[in-house]
């Protein structure tokens, strides 16, 4: 006799995905490359072709960056094993085969010799940060700049501003989830500090459960001055900076000029870019 089974009325809260809510949080890859490419055609005045995104995580940068045009190919490297696997099932799956091809990831360490050399070496979301030595710091440009093909460009992000240099939490909220970042301490001697990455998500029932600490960061805060410092220290022929412009209301508006003078902020965030 056939039994008939219960539907449970209960509505299935699915697993927790770290990286799916980073991605929503904080990546903007698509924006990231144009702004590579847009910036090697305004120094070079001429076409990139191969990029290398050193501490690529779950390689959002290398995946657009292959996708932008049928002659580009994409580099990417990271220590770790986990965001790596993550993104070759979440990220580079979902592209065409065209494009998937074009995309080589190593597990490495961007301190060592012999990555791919291309056009373009970017490292981004502040990630060479975790490099608190500047010997190593220096190690690590070295390697960027040996690694790039002649007239190369190498990329890096940072961030900065008084808001930056105490405790502080800023909540962003989301469709369904809130985005924490939390500054928990700065050394104003060693230009130490600690981060860490919280989500509060409404699940399907309405309960907004916590997810704390689903990353960290213990990072030195590099002044712009001292990256520029040790790319010319370390051989490239030119630095740029470029800063990001403010909208009406005193935000960030999400375009990046070169600039030779800053302006006082609370908190910014601007690019160093390196000539080979
Ligand atoms: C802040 S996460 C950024 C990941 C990615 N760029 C993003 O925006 O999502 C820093 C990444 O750097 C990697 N990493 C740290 N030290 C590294 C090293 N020496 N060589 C290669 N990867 C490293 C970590 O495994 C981590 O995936």
């Amino acid at each position: 006799m056939a039994t008939r089974k219960s539907v449970s009325s209960k509505l299935v809260t699915p697993p927790f995905d770290r990286y799916d809510f980073y991605r929503r949080a904080v990546q903007s890859p698509d924006v990231d490359v144009r702004f590579l490419r847009d910036t090697y055609r305004e120094i070079k005045k001429t076409e990139p072709r191969d990029l290398r995104e050193d501490f690529c995580g779950t390689f959002a940068i290398s995946c657009e960056w292959a996708k932008l045009s049928p002659k580009y190919r994409a580099f990417g490297v990271d220590l770790d094993n986990e965001p790596i696997l993550y993104g070759l099932s979440h990220n580079l799956s979902q592209l065409p085969k065209s494009v998937r091809d074009r995309v080589k990831i190593q597990q490495d360490n961007v301190l060592n010799p012999g990555l791919p050399k291309v056009d373009i070496v970017s490292a981004m979301n502040f990630s060479h940060y975790v490099f608190k030595d500047r010997a190593v710091m220096k190690s690590y440009f070295h390697n960027a700049h040996s690694t790039l093909n002649v007239g190369g460009i190498f990329a890096v992000d940072c961030f900065g501003g008084p808001s930056c240099q105490k405790p502080s939490r800023e909540e962003t909220d989301h469709r369904n989830f809130t985005y924490i970042w939390e500054q928990v301490s700065f050394d104003p001697v060693t230009s130490e500090a600690l981060f860490h990455i919280h989500f509060k998500v409404k699940e399907p029932g309405g309960k907004v459960r916590r997810h704390n600490n689903q990353f960290t960061y213990d990072w030195r805060m590099w002044s712009i001055l001292e990256l520029r410092e040790m790319m010319m220290e370390t051989g490239f022929r030119k630095t740029h900076v470029y800063w990001e412009g403010t909208t009406r209301n005193g935000e960030g508006d999400g375009i990046f000029t070169r600039v030779e003078r800053g302006e006082e902020c609370e908190a910014w965030v601007a690019y160093v870019v390196g000539e080979k």
